[in-house]
Order: C-alpha cells, then sequence, then structure tokens
C-alpha cells in the first residue's frame, strides 16, 4: 500500500525527493490519472503534479476530484500538497512556509463533492479544522528540524484564478481574516476529507499579494521564487515523510461517519 500522497503545486513538477519511481495509471470515474509512485528511506510514497509535469491546467481545469480519488485508490492515508501564494500579511514573507488551518472560499465554478450523483447519498462534511492539525504539527516539527523557515498557521484565500486579484479584492479579503492567497487549496482540502484522508498545504509565499507589492505580478515571479526554495519545500518533505508515524490518531479516518469510506464499497 502506498500511504503518503505529495500533490506538488506550481514549481513542484518532478517526484525527485523520491527514489525507484514508477509511473502508474489509476482509473477513476472521473478519469485516468497519472501517478508516480517511489519510495523514500522504505517508506512508500505517491506524487502528483497537480498541474501536470509541464504546468499545462490552470488552477480552475484541475481535475481535483480525480487526483484525490486516485490518491484514495492507492491506498494515500496523509496528503501532503505544495502551493504557491501572494501575502497579504507583512509578517509572512516570500520564502516562507505558511502552515495554512483555515481557508474562505472564493473559487466560483468548481466541483466541491463526491457525492453528487443520485443514490450516492448527499455528504456535508464538517469544516471546522478543514486541514488535519495532526500532519500540521508533523509539517512544522519536521520545519524546525531541517531549519525551514514557517508560519505554524494562517487563513488561506482561494480564488478562482486563473487572473491574479485586483488590489480592491485583496483589501477586502485582508478585512476578512485572509493572510495568504492562492488558487487551488480548495476544493483539493475538501475532496481529501471527504476521501477520509488528512491533509495540510505546504503555502510558499512568492510574493506580496496585489496592491502591497510595489510591482505587478507576473507568474515568471512566481516561478522564480518557486524555483530559488524550492529545494526547501523538498527537504522540508522529506523530514515529514521520514518523521511520519505509522497510525494516525486524529479523526480524518471517520470523517464520513456512518456513511462508511468512500471507495470501499459504499
Ligand atoms: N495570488 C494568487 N495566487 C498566487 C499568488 C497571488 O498573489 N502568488 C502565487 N500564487
Amino acid at each position: 500500500m502506498v500511504k503518503i500522497g505529495i500533490i506538488g503545486g506550481t514549481g513542484v513538477y518532478d517526484p525527485e525527493m523520491l527514489d525507484g519511481i514508477s509511473e502508474e495509471q489509476v482509473n477513476t470515474d472521473y478519469g485516468n490519472i497519472k501517478v508516480m509512485v517511489g519510495e523514500y528511506k522504505g517508506v512508500r510514497a505517491a506524487f502528483l503534479p497537480r498541474h501536470g509535469a509541464d504546468h499545462a491546467v490552470p488552477p480552475h481545469k484541475v481535475n481535483y476530484r480525480g487526483n484525490i480519488m486516485a490518491l484514495k485508490k492507492l491506498g494515500v492515508e496523509r496528503v501532503v500538497a505544495t502551493g504557491a501564494v501572494g501575502s497579504l500579511n507583512l509578517e509572512m514573507i516570500p520564502g516562507e512556509v505558511v502552515l495554512v488551518d483555515q481557508f474562505i472560499d472564493f473559487t466560483k465554478n468548481r466541483i466541491q463533492t463526491f457525492y453528487d450523483t443520485p443514490g450516492n447519498g448527499v455528504v456535508h462534511i464538517d469544516m471546522t479544522e478543514p486541514y488535519c492539525n495532526d500532519l500540521r504539527k508533523l509539517v512544522a516539527a519536521a520545519a524546525e528540524a531541517v531549519a525551514v523557515p514557517v508560519k505554524g498557521k494562517g487563513t488561506y484565500i482561494c480564488t478562482e484564478g486563473p487572473r491574479f486579484e485586483t488590489p480592491a479584492e485583496i483589501k477586502m479579503y485582508s478585512a476578512l481574516g485572509g493572510e495568504v492567497v492562492g488558487m487551488t487549496s480548495v476544493p483539493e482540502v475538501v475532496l481529501a476529507r471527504e476521501a477520509e484522508m488528512c491533509y495540510c498545504t505546504l503555502a510558499m509565499v512568492t510574493n506580496f499579494a496585489a496592491g502591497i507589492s510595489p510591482n505587478l505580478l507576473t507568474h515568471a515571479e512566481v516561478l522564480e521564487a518557486m524555483e530559488k526554495n524550492h529545494a526547501n519545500l523538498k527537504k522540508l518533505i522529506m523530514k515529514t515523510i521520514e518523521t511520519m508515524p505509522g497510525e494516525r490518531n486524529c479523526r480524518c479516518g471517520q470523517a464520513l461517519g456512518e456513511l462508511g469510506s468512500l471507495g470501499q464499497g459504499k
């Protein structure tokens, strides 16, 4: 069984932290998903680049359900995802990883559930703690061990994209309590919870958000910042895999309660 999944966001396209990589095609109700499987220090892990190997898929077109279902089918219990974000909080600076603990959803056109077909039931999943606290704590400890600058919590604003925000939007998001802004954590985090997997986002700050940054924003700037900090993300993910306990002690594995587990006979 592959119990750990890594979803690579912008700038993280290669499973280079894993050895003995093989490519698997996982067949799901949402399409065939290509996943790389390998291992690090004897632990098997799956790697999936969210935007495709060549960043061909924009945030609003990512097959979020296919990706999460493919990992679920491989047996993945815990997902560590990366994502580039702009910062609204002057204390969250480029190069820092924010282990976000809350999100505010401003996406517009994304399916956020596996339960939308007749006969499959209706699920209203709890989002009190959307990102697994145990996993966040584990990553925070790993960050300390490998000296990667990290903020232990933060509120993620998820926009529909693919455009960047206006300064007026950023002012509004900031007034609402948003601290970083990105385009992909929702619905990934929601679907992971429906799939009863632990999930956390390593939000890498690549820039200050529109109107806070003195410059106009470009994707090239985001990519450049990711390239600069890629080694830190890799180190952090490897340490996280290395220190991950075998069994889970959180509630993510029973998120559906009496409904039973997705993909396992429901
Ligand atoms: N806004 C939205 N998404 C982002 C940003 C941003 O400023 N930077 C990196 N991803």
